[in-house]
């Protein structure tokens, strides 16, 4: 058997995995091995934690936490934990909030916090059954699904959530047979997958249950019942929130030195375009997604879930546009975003996570809703930062500059090295090519 293939690969001590790792995929490199070991933690029971957040874990893989100071939301100040990779992200973020924080800072409103989920079902493919089914679900099987879920949803009730709703939907016309149970819920300061997930996987079985003991049905019809499978949505376009910025124009006022009337102009013009052109609406968006991602990743919540909500509401109209928006009226600048986004402040690595409950403290220890109000900010502000530059200076200056650290730390520059380097290119464009040569120069020298 080829020792590249293994069998009961997780059943293997952290070490042994490594070992088996470095043998066969790493040419017994040792120095890949010590990096991997490089990583543990000393403290035994921090790494025993990470270890079990997932499967077959060999070591940590750090990204940088930062702090995003003096955004102003609401009235109240907050320092925004970052979790992020990219330069330039936590300072954009920092500089946008610095901006607005003398403006009266971001106005935040949670329009609506609905999740949904689906027991997506076939039945009686030959004809369509929607009447017949309809009435059943009307007089029998609504009840029942919330009387076999009582037990799963009596916590989340006693917190003020649960189930609010069950429909049932048509779905013949795109596919023979097929049909919905659509349920909503409200999981309060909770995410809510396993919660949602539960509920639905019961719905199922009553579902089946209730078809199957049911006189309205005919043995054919009985039998044709398929439940394809029962899951949560991660589309949700009824938990959202809003945050905007505004002021008037003449305090619009960049240090690049454009007038305040252009800037406002070219800044609501860029914003237009990512409206109306999906090549940068994209890019548009994933600059949103930097600062949101980089909140989300730090409060321990799924990053994964909230883009590809953002991205499918990005698209809702048909066409992939823009989640910001600009208005530039009656002597007003206003920007503002639309967010839809499902996050939580208890349950899962919220509580596991000791970086995540930091995190958390220092935003004040919020609730669902009030997480949703600064991922939303942190998203807008990165976005203000992006067109910020794109508009006036370009976004290179600010970028390379931030970059400059990691060329030097490439081509292993000293301290005092990088010192000499940040003098330098004060006044300077920072490119690569330039980063090297002047490198070069000074060793040589
Ligand atoms: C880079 O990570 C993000 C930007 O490209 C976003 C934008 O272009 O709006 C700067």
């Amino acid at each position: 058997m080829n020792s590249k293939n293994i069998n009961g690969f997780s059943k293997l001590s952290k070490e042994q995995k490594i070992n088996w790792l470095v043998e066969n995929f790493l040419e017994n490199n040792q120095e890949h091995k010590n990096v991997l070991l490089q990583y543990w933690n000393k403290n035994l029971l921090l790494q025993k934690l990470h270890d079990e957040f997932a499967e077959n874990t060999l070591t940590n893989f750090y990204i940088p936490f930062g702090i995003a100071p003096n955004f102003l939301i609401d009235g109240n100040f907050y320092a925004i934990p970052m979790a992020v990779e990219e330069s330039s992200v936590v300072a954009g973020a920092s500089k946008s909030a610095k901006f607005w924080s003398d403006k009266g800072g971001f106005k935040t409103t949670v329009i609506s916090t609905t999740k949904l989920g689906h027991t997506h079902f076939i039945f009686n493919p030959e004809e369509n059954s929607f009447e017949q089914l309809n009435a059943f679900f009307n007089s029998v099987l609504k009840q029942k699904l919330l009387e076999a879920t009582e037990g799963i949803t009596a916590n989340m009730r006693k917190r003020g959530g649960g189930i609010l709703d069950i429909e049932l939907i048509d779905k013949t016309n795109e596919m023979e047979g097929y049909y919905q149970l659509k349920a909503s819920f409200d999981t309060v300061d909770s995410m809510g997958a396993n919660f949602i997930n539960s509920c639905l996987e019961q719905f199922g079985k009553t579902l089946t249950e209730e078809i199957q003991n049911s006189d309205l049905f005919s043995n054919q019809e009985k039998e044709s019942l398929q439940v394809i499978m029962n899951i949560l949505s991660n589309y949700t376009p009824d938990c959202i929130v809003r945050a905007e910025v505004s002021c008037p124009i003449d305090e619009f006022i960049d240090d690049s030195g454009i007038e305040p009337q252009l800037f406002a102009q070219k800044f609501q013009q860029a914003v237009q375009i990512a409206e109306i052109e999906p090549f940068r609406a994209t890019t548009h968006n994933k600059g949103i997604m930097n600062g949101i991602d980089a909140v989300v990743i730090a409060t321990g919540n799924d990053f994964r879930a909230v883009e590809s909500c953002a991205h499918a509401y990005a698209s809702r109209n048909g066409k992939y546009s823009s989640l910001t928006h600009c208005e530039v009226k009656d002597n007003t600048f206003r920007f503002w975003i639309d967010l839809p986004i499902s996050i939580g402040v208890v349950g899962g690595l919220t509580s596991l996570h000791p970086l995540v409950k930091t995190a958390l403290a220092i935003l004040g220890n919020p609730n669902a809703k009030e997480l949703m109000s600064i991922c939303a900010v942190s998203g807008l502000a990165q976005n203000f930062a992006a067109i910020r530059s794109l508009v006036t200076t370009g976004i290179q200056k600010g970028h390379m500059k931030m970059h400059l650290l990691n060329i030097l730390n490439q081509l292993g520059a000293t301290e005092e090295e990088k010192h000499y380097f940040t003098i330098f290119f004060k006044d300077k464009t920072v490119t690569h090519h330039s980063v090297v040569s002047e490198f070069n120069r000074l060793r040589k020298k």
